[in-house]
């Protein structure tokens, strides 16, 4: 996966930094256009990843913006995204965010409760503006994901559950600044099965029909993001199979001609193209383990400590020099928490201090969730 001359640049710079490969991320996105019928429109979801230069990238293909924090429109809008190409979601916007918004006239807000609902319809009259926007329904369909990171279920503090439809219905006839145009359904991310994809088919045809039935043609109906990436085999599944993916909604999605179809897809476009780039500082012998600790840790990545999430971690100057000698490693940080833990107990080359250390797919929600905790540097980015 990694050439010789990019181990020598890596071997330069100072670590860490996440590095991009440009060409896999180009890669995708073609697969992803040849994959996806042309009637479906797809927003990335810039909460994964929002590097500027992979922003460009992914533009450059059409694709519109999904953005959770008026920071995120401005970025998107930054880098030359179209206004009326991104859509606004999350749980809390702020009255501040929603003028941007407005300002800006978005393309839609997704809308997650009746107070939000209002809130928006006041501040578009004060605008003398109309805000379209889309309802973000709880379909109850569980994404067998990680507990953290599923959304689509009655008990999560996502979305409008079914049972409230109507009394929105009846509110939404009093806003006279809102225009219902769509309906927003998202029920969890690194969801590889897809079995969980169909069954929320099923459900938005039936609430689909429902809203029909009681009068409502939506012209636009979005089904989120979700789609999971092999964080096992990196190089063996590059790129998810995006056909498998948009072919469950061929076959299951019953919607009307008239209905465009959305998605709002993140890790499945940006996680395989990013490694955190790290280089061994000390090798210290434990009890029963060897530790390699690494200067980076989870103020870089914090998806192990936080949902215990896998990386694939390489050791890239072992791989290069052909070290055959192994032993067990547990891969840590630097940072003075216990869970700064990249990998227990792994079969590892023998490692030494300097070593460049890959930890693999951390495109997606890596960068983006980096913090400064003990005042550490903010990390850097590497594009190639
Ligand atoms: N749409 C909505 C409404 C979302 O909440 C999300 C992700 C997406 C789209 C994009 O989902 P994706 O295609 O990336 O799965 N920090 C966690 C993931 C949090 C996902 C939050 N929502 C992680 O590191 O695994």
């Amino acid at each position: 996966m990694f050439e010789q001359n990019l181990l020598n640049t890596f071997n330069k710079l100072e670590t860490p930094f996440y590095y991009y490969d440009l060409n896999l991320l180009k890669n995708t996105l073609n697969q992803i256009i040849k994959a996806a019928p042309t009637k479906y429109k797809i927003h990335y979801a810039l909460k994964a990843n929002n590097n500027k230069t992979i922003l460009s990238t992914i533009k450059e293909t059409g694709f519109g913006a999904d953005c959770v924090s008026g920071n995120e429109i401005k970025r998107a809008i930054e880098v030359g995204f179209k206004t009326q190409d991104i859509v606004f979601a999350g749980v809390g916007k702020s009255d501040k965010e929603i003028n941007f918004a407005l300002d800006n006239n978005i393309f839609c807000f997704n809308v997650e409760s009746i107070h939000e609902l209002q809130v928006i319809n006041e501040l578009a009259s004060i605008k003398n503006k109309i805000a379209c926007i889309a309802l973000r329904i709880n379909p109850n369909v569980d994404a067998f994901t990680h507990k953290y990171i599923t959304t689509g279920l009655e008990e999560n503090k996502f979305g409008i559950n079914p049972y409230e439809l109507d009394a929105f219905l009846e509110e939404i006839k009093k806003y006279k600044n809102i225009d219902l145009i769509g309906l927003h359904f998202h029920i969890g991310s690194q969801i590889e099965d897809l079995n969980p994809f169909k069954n929320l088919c099923l459900r938005v045809n039936e609430i689909n029909k429902w809203f029909i039935s009681k009068g409502y043609l939506l012209p636009h109906i979005n089904l989120g993001g979700g789609l999971g990436i092999n964080y096992q085999e990196p190089d063996k599944e590059a790129i998810v199979d995006f056909k498998a993916y948009f072919d469950v909604f061929q076959n299951y999605l019953e919607l009307l001609p008239l209905q465009q179809i959305h998605f709002e897809l993140g890790r499945c476009i940006v996680a395989q193209c990013g490694s955190l780039i790290s280089r061994v500082l000390y090798i210290k012998n434990g009890t029963n383990t060897n530790f390699a600790i690494l200067d980076a840790g989870m103020t870089e990545l914090i998806r192990p400590a936080l949902y215990q999430a896998y990386h694939k971690i390489e050791n890239l100057t072992a791989i290069s020099l052909e070290r055959k000698q192994q032993s067990i490693y547990d891969i840590v940080g630097p940072i003075c928490e216990s869970s700064d833990c990249f990998g227990k107990a792994v079969i590892f080359p023998e490692t030494f201090r300097g070593d460049i250390i890959a930890i693999r797919s951390a495109g997606a929600y890596g960068k983006v969730m980096s913090n400064r905790y003990n005042l550490r540097d903010e990390i850097k980015e590497l594009t190639a």
